[in-house]
């Protein structure tokens, strides 16, 4: 097959769109735009190994530099969409050049949520490599770190400024840590071992106002309580990038709506990754997963649907996060499970949690039990059940 695919986006969905072509055999021309100016690079370590200091930039990278040409990807990198024209089958960036395609896939991500507080200009957020240098740097010279969001990001710097003996305080809008995705079991888990690594969990609160003084920072509270840091961070959840989707006529809705094979409302524009809103039958909803594993998988779907393979997307969601010695991986979507069992130990944070809908085995869970997270992953594909309460 030829013609001259145009993918947005460099992230782990763009790229992943590009290497899959080449691999399906695709003839044509593939161009990969993006408003990062850095070669495309794995995302996972910038809040984890990459500021710890124990992974360098080089060790990101997707490819090194002469797959692009070996692979005939064409790379546009700094350069901004501002218009798709559906009609015309073209893009036009910032500087007005024009960019005809046969297909599109859109991989544009998504966007930090700005913290919605006056003073909160000098706020660090952590999206990409350059975000990740920032804050390393900030990091070295700070000794108070305050952050916004026990969430994922939130929480992995946390670790990462705990590590390296700062004095850090997460301050979170929710009754408890990662409330989004985990169960009180395992929130209870995280909130115990980082405030035994001298973390102070502020729950219930949000930050209303950020007073600079000299050069640090006065956070006001909800709770009536103020922190003081030498550097602000925040991870508030993100807002999918549908801009350019919305304002050429796509259908969106929380995200760009695809089809099972990632096509847009615009049959040769697909939407892929974070981004893409579409229908997962482990979570048996539309929704829009933000995670490599989906921004891989969905990628993969794509470029075979582009190239004549019509194979519906269906793949577990799994997801994973490290904090100290807590390795957590977590298998399905456990929103909406009306039972849960668990197996292993939780005094020693080596435990699974099972979920349960009607019976169904519907997710899990696994704190530093690998083994169970690779079973789970097997018997949420068969879509087989676990007895409840059983014991492995
Ligand atoms: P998140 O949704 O995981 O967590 C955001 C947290 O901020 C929530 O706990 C929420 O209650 C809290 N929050 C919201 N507004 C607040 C406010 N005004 N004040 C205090 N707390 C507030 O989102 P997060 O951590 O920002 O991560 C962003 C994205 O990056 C997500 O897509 C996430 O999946 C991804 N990510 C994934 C990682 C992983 O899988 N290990 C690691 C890092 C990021």
């Amino acid at each position: 097959m030829t013609g001259q695919v145009v993918i947005v986006g460099s992230g782990h969905a763009g790229f992943q769109a590009a290497a899959s072509l080449r691999e399906e055999g695709f003839a044509g021309g593939i161009t990969l735009v993006s408003a990062d100016d850095g070669l495309p690079s794995q995302k996972p370590p910038l809040s984890k190994g990459f500021l710890q200091g124990k992974q360098t930039e080089e060790s990101l990278l997707f490819r090194v530099p002469a797959w692009y040409e070996t692979n005939a990807v064409t790379l546009r990198l700094g350069v901004r969409v501002v218009q798709i024209d559906p009609l015309g089958s073209q893009l036009k960036t910032e500087t007005g050049d024009a960019i005809p395609y046969t297909h599109l896939i859109l991989a544009t991500g998504a966007a930090n949520r700005p913290l919605p507080c006056p003073g909160a200009d000098d706020v660090l957020y952590l999206r990409n490599l350059a975000d990740a240098r920032r804050i390393g740097a900030r990091l070295e010279q700070a000794r108070r770190v305050a952050i916004v969001g026990g969430g994922f990001i939130g929480l992995e710097l946390a670790a990462v400024a705990a590590e390296n003996r700062k004095t850090v305080t997460v301050v979170e809008a929710g009754s408890r840590l990662m409330e989004r995705v985990l169960p009180p079991v395992l929130s209870g888990v995280f909130r115990r071992v980082h405030e035994q690594q001298g973390v102070q969990i502020r729950l219930n609160t949000v930050a209303q106002c950020i007073e600079k003084q000299n050069e640090s920072y006065s956070i006001q509270l909800s709770d009536g309580q103020t922190v003081a840091a030498d550097l602000v961070l925040a991870g508030i959840g993100v807002i999918p990038e549908t801009n350019l989707a919305q304002a050429a006529g796509l259908v969106c809705d929380n995200g760009i709506v695809v089809n099972e094979y990632g096509q847009t409302s615009v049959s040769n524009i697909y939407a892929v990754g974070d981004c893409a809103n579409q229908y997962n039958p482990f979570a048996r909803r539309r929704l829009r997963l933000e995670s490599v594993q989906n921004a891989v998988d969905q990628a993969k779907t794509a470029a075979k649907h582009l190239m004549g393979e019509a194979h519906p997307y269906r793949v577990v969601p799994w997801f994973w996060t490290h904090q100290y010695h807590l390795k957590l991986q977590m298998a399905g979507i456990s929103a909406g499970y009306d039972q849960f069992s668990v197996a292993g130990n939780p005094e020693t944070d080596t435990f699974s949690v099972y979920y349960y809908a009607d019976g169904q085995l519907i997710a899990v869970d696994s704190l530093n039990r690998p083994g169970d997270h690779l079973k789970a992953r097997k018997l949420l594909e068969a879509g087989s059940c676990l007895p409840a309460h059983s014991e492995r």
